[in-house]
């Protein structure tokens, strides 16, 4: 599995007018649920437009290693023969993860509830990434741990024989927590509970509900949810068509805002209130975003967006705003970048600990660019005006921060170069076609970069 793929440098320079549609990759989080709960059904799920990305790619081949049977078909078409809930097989294997957060902590949910032993790893972004956060609630669903350092990877889960329902009350805002102790739930008799102080994405929650679990979410007068899953339940299988993933077209929808002159059509973006923060926010700057079509599809809402450039003002982004747009602070910060006055934005404590530690990444990255940005604890102010550009930036195997820098580079006066563009194979494999395909200027690395 990819963990040890070369390094990419990659730059990018002033771009004309970006123009055309488009339309990015399916969502991330929804085609690793999808080929879980297919994994786990009783019969073959079908899935249209999943993200062929390496993060996914590692599910697929962790729910192989587990006993699922996935193949595509000729028409790009996934079909995933599940086990059964209490069906997995212990693998033969390690299972590498990659650079897949996501995968990794809602896979050791799956195991938690099993009866198997499973060692993980992952590529050197993912073992410095807290994994306690998950293997707490699991240890009180009765799995045990072993693992070298800390509650880091490389580590083996045992799960439980015996497991127990839990009531637990997510201690920060993350949905990979959630989901897996909601995951772990399956394979667990009676009920387990969920009590979410602050709403995260919920699809672990509407695909459970379409796969036929019993599941019931309460939401109380100030915002709290509590999610009740019953356990042990049989999963039907589903067919399943993946929405374009928000996280990715936040790449072109920024860039089409930045780059004069620009307009812009990306197509079927799911509109999940969980995941649309940036747009909301972009709104305020004063970006010109319509939404040209909407549709309903498997329960969620989807548009085309027609992006025009536009001049942006500095706002304010409130700390409430963060779980529904936390994977999109580094493209935001881009947009800032090219925004008259400061743009302050609270709340991002869990910047720190994704594929990097992307507050400081992302700090970085504009100061060697000519930005004047301040990194706090938990917030960012960036002022913002015209981009000097010319730096090189370190994207310490972090998708995100590789694409929002480059992205910068189309506005800025002299080129701005990534140290790794490989890694935007995890999320967006079609970035750099399809923004080329726009109009967007990608430049050879220079030779000190080699
Ligand atoms: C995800 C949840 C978020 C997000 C990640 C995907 C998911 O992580 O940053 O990219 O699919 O559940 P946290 O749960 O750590 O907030």
């Amino acid at each position: 599995m990819g963990s040890h793929s070369a390094t990419r440098p990659l730059a990018a320079g002033r771009s004309g007018p970006l123009t055309g549609r488009m339309r990015v990759p399916g969502d991330k989080s929804i085609s690793h649920r999808s080929l879980m709960l297919g994994a786990l059904a009783v019969g073959t799920t079908t899935i249209d437009g999943l993200l062929e990305g390496d993060d996914v790619l590692n599910t697929a081949a962790a729910m192989r290693a587990l006993g699922a049977t996935i193949v595509k078909d000729g028409d790009g078409r996934w079909h995933v023969t599940g086990v059964g809930v209490g069906g997995l097989l212990e693998p033969t294997g390690v299972i590498d993860f990659g650079n897949a957060g996501t995968g990794v902590r809602l896979c050791m949910g799956l195991v938690a509830s099993q009866p198997i032993a499973v060692t993980f790893t992952g590529d050197a972004s993912l073992v410095k990434r807290p994994m306690g956060r998950v293997l707490d609630p699991l240890r009180q669903m009765g799995a045990e741990v072993l693992a070298r350092s800390g509650d880091r990877l490389p580590l083996t889960l045992r799960g439980a024989a015996t497991p127990m329902p839990v009531t637990y009350r997510v201690p920060m805002a993350s949905a990979q927590v959630k989901s897996a102790v909601l995951l772990a739930g399956l394979g667990t008799p009676g009920v387990t509970t969920v009590v979410e102080p602050v709403f995260t994405r919920d699809h672990t929650e509407r695909m459970l509900e379409g796969f036929g679990a019993a599941i019931g979410i309460e939401t109380a007068p100030d915002g709290v949810r509590t999610i009740r899953l019953e356990g042990r339940p049989e999963l039907k299988p589903q067919a399943i068509t993946v929405p374009s993933d928000p996280s990715s077209a936040a790449f072109p929808i920024v860039a089409a805002t930045i780059v004069p002159g620009s307009d812009v059509v990306v197509e079927g973006v799911l509109m999940n209130p969980a995941r649309i923060g940036l747009i909301d926010t972009l709104l305020e700057m004063g970006a010109d975003i319509e939404v040209v079509e909407s549709r309903e599809t498997g329960g969620e809402r989807l548009a085309d967006l027609r992006v025009r450039s536009a001049a942006l003002k500095g706002v304010t982004v409130p700390a409430s705003r963060a779980p529904s747009m936390i994977d999109e602070y580094p493209i935001l910060a881009v947009a800032a970048a090219t925004a008259h006055g400061e743009t302050r934005m609270q709340g991002l404590e869990e910047m720190r600990v994704k594929e990097s530690d992307r507050l400081s990444a992302v700090a970085d990255g504009l100061k060697i660019n000519g930005v004047d940005c301040t990194e706090g604890p938990d917030w960012l102010v960036v002022r913002g005006g015209s981009v000097p550009g010319g730096g090189r930036v370190a994207t310490h195997l972090d998708h995100r921060i590789a694409m929002s820098f480059l992205i910068l580079g189309f506005v800025a006066k002299a080129p701005v170069t990534v140290d790794d563009a490989a890694m935007i194979a995890t999320s967006f494999p079609t970035f750099q076609p399809l923004m080329a395909g726009a109009g967007a200027v990608f430049l050879p690395a220079g030779d000190d970069d080699a």
